[in-house]
């Protein structure tokens, strides 16, 4: 069933539990997200980025992923992941997504939460819940030019305050597209933002966290933890595998079976990790 964030996190919160958000790109990746998921009986959050909404208009893979999500065992939100403005939140709401990041975290402090405060209300009169940024994740790829700055605590409790997210991403030392489990969180730092801040927190570039800290941060109020290098790592490996391995297929419904087997088995481990199994 098609669900928005509060329907999930706040549950996750008082089980001490944490949601995955899986980047998704297509109907392979997101089928075995969503079959993953029934299987171990969680839920689960279906995650698009700049880069798969720039492959696949926004409507045409919002109208595929709603509809996934309807007719999935278990309850799916598909979420906006990244929204880099105003519009695009809009678009994604009209193509029926419950839920909606808007990534101001570039931006100065009260730009920020005038913009984010915009999509809450916006978000909040169809029913769909909203997630801000404080502090900036930066990208283990120097291209972006994006190291990111750690989350002040004070700014994040006012941020939350004045624009009513619903969940709010903080950084605290992971950053995006790593391809090893090497991110070295800061446990204190986490523990001062938990204290002052009402909503759920969200841990973005979750890939580079070691096993431990993902069962560590699922207890904590780290309720949604986004990973995306993860699966598709697994996928585009296990595809390159297979083409080698078959040089004589060319079908690529036949290829893309065992990177389907693959990202199920990647997301089953990461839902265990976080103890999401243990939600419905
Ligand atoms: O918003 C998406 C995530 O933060 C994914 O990060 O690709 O490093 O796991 P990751
Ligand atoms: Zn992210």
């Amino acid at each position: 069933m098609l669900v928005n964030l509060n329907d999930v996190l706040y549950q996750a919160l008082a089980r001490k539990c944490a949601i995955p958000a899986f980047n998704v790109f297509g109907y392979e990746d997101a089928k075995a997200v969503i079959d993953a998921a029934a299987e171990m009986g969680s839920p689960v959050i279906l995650a698009t980025n700049k880069v798969a909404i720039h492959h696949m208009p926004i409507e045409v893979i919002g109208a595929m992923l709603v509809e996934m999500a309807k007719k999935a065992a278990v309850p799916v939100v598909v979420h906006l992941d990244h929204g880099q403005n105003y519009e695009t939140a809009a678009k994604a709401i009209a193509a029926g997504y419950s839920s909606v990041m808007y990534d101001g975290s570039a931006l100065p402090f009260e730009e920020n939460v005038r913009n984010t405060a915009e999509v809450v209300k916006l978000g909040h009169a169809f029913g769909v819940s909203v997630e801000g940024e404080i502090g900036s994740v930066g990208y283990s790829d120097s291209a972006t030019g994006n190291d990111g700055t750690l989350t002040d605590p004070y700014e994040a409790k006012v941020f939350a305050e004045k624009t009513k997210v619903d969940a709010l991403a903080v950084a605290v030392g992971t950053t995006h597209r790593m391809e090893t489990q090497s991110a070295s969180i800061d446990y204190h730092l986490m523990e001062e933002i938990q204290k002052v801040v009402p909503v759920p927190l969200v841990m973005h570039g979750s890939t580079g966290l070691p096993d431990n800290d993902l069962q560590e941060i699922a207890k904590m109020n780290f309720c949604k933890v986004n990973i995306g290098t993860a699966i598709r790592m697994r996928f585009g490996n296990s595809l390159r595998k297979a083409i080698h391995d078959k040089p004589e297929v060319f079908d690529r419904l036949e290829l893309f079976q065992s990177p389907i087997k693959e990202v199920k088995q990647e997301a089953v481990n990461k839902i265990r990790l976080l103890h999401a199994n243990h939600l419905t």
